[in-house]
């Protein structure tokens, strides 16, 4: 049985794909204010990523337009097994980006590096929070491994 279950979990997780999907200024990040973001950049983050989970496919996007987010989405949506979303400031802007989130198949695990309940009141509203099957604020990068994570485990 034991036996059983590993292997049903080493099909699955093989075939799993999972999207990380960062949105504008987020390619910064490493130099981007380091108090609030830290210093470590997303590309050295996404190395540590994949390393922990070789078994699963990994992918990073990130783009600083709103319209290559929403075609990402769209691309991937419908034959990814999840997508973790930070979209950055379009959090609090986009309906385009939450009716994209809402339109697609795969769960999407809305991610925010910082805190932003305790940031500016403009920052409190997601409008991606609602199309989103969780949120995850205020843990650093560690929010993306813990979004991978329960996408792994659900
Ligand atoms: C952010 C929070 C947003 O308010 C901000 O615009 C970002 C980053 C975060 O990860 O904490 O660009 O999404």
């Amino acid at each position: 049985m034991d036996h059983l279950q590993t292997f049903k979990n080493k099909e699955k997780f093989a075939t799993m794909k999972i999207l990380i999907l960062n949105g504008p200024n987020l390619n910064l990040l490493g130099t981007r204010e380091p108090d609030i973001y830290g210093s470590e950049t997303f590309e050295s983050f996404f190395g540590q990523l994949c390393s922990a989970y070789p078994q699963i496919s990994l992918e990073y996007f990130q783009s600083n337009h709103e319209g290559e987010l929403i075609d990402k989405l769209h691309e991937v949506g419908f034959s990814f097994d999840g997508v973790v979303l930070n979209a950055g400031a379009y959090t609090h802007t986009s309906i385009a980006l939450a009716d994209a989130v809402s339109a697609i198949k795969a769960p999407v695990v809305e991610v925010h590096i910082s805190n932003v309940h305790k940031r500016e009141p403009f920052r409190h509203h997601s409008y991606l929070s609602a199309a989103c099957v969780g949120s995850i604020v205020g843990l650093g990068l560690d929010g993306y491994r813990l979004a991978v994570e329960w996408l792994l485990r659900r």
